[in-house]
């Protein structure tokens, strides 16, 4: 991500949770960028509008109530086809209600979505987690879509994530490059 977002990039985060990956994107984007970022729970946006604060990044970031899906509804004609990365964090809010999960269906929709809001040489990140009830699915999934990018339109690459505690569920990281329209 960091590699690809330059100062006044246009970027989205499409889970954005407790915040930590917007106030990271902000960051990257610069004083003239902006980051759109979307969540279907207020307590996440309140805690996201809260750091961004904090951190005096408010300016560059429009949070939106929504699903992830309606992401395009959601930028200008000229912002399509224009962004330069866009991150999923899936599963649940850290410390919230964890019935609320991200889900397959809509994931796969929205993942969609995203792919064609990106620019050429733009990137999709998606960490999937396995450890909770309907999360392996939802990462078969994403898998079985990122294969089918395997084209000369696009770059994929999947690693699983190290954590401090072995475990058989890591969460595991996908990245995929829009290498041309
Ligand atoms: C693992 S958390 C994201 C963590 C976050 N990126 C951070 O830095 O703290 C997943 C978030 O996805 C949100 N979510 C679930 N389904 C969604 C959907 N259909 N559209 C948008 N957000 C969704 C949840 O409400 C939750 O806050």
């Amino acid at each position: 991500m960091a590699a690809v977002i330059g100062q006044g990039s246009v970027v989205i985060d499409a889970t954005v949770g407790n915040g930590h990956d917007t106030v990271f994107l902000a960051k990257r984007v610069g004083a003239e960028g902006k980051v759109f970022g979307f969540d279907i729970q207020e307590e996440a946006l309140a805690k996201t509008r809260l750091l961004l604060d904090q951190e005096e990044l408010r300016e560059r970031v429009r949070l939106i109530r929504a699903n992830h899906t309606d992401m395009a509804d959601h930028l200008s004609h000229e912002t399509r086809g224009e962004v330069r990365a866009i991150m999923f964090n899936l599963g649940y809010l850290p410390g919230g209600d964890k019935s609320l999960i991200t889900k397959p269906g809509d994931t796969i929709d929205a993942l969609k979505a995203a792919y064609s809001l990106l620019r050429p040489g733009g990137i999709i990140t998606i960490v999937c987690y396995r450890g909770h009830p309907g999360g392996c699915q939802e990462y078969i999934a994403v898998g079985d879509w990122a294969s089918s990018l395997y084209t000369k339109e696009s770059i994929v690459e999947c690693a699983e994530i190290p954590q401090n505690q072995k475990s058989k569920s890591a969460p595991l990281l996908f990245i995929i490059e829009k290498t041309k329209e």
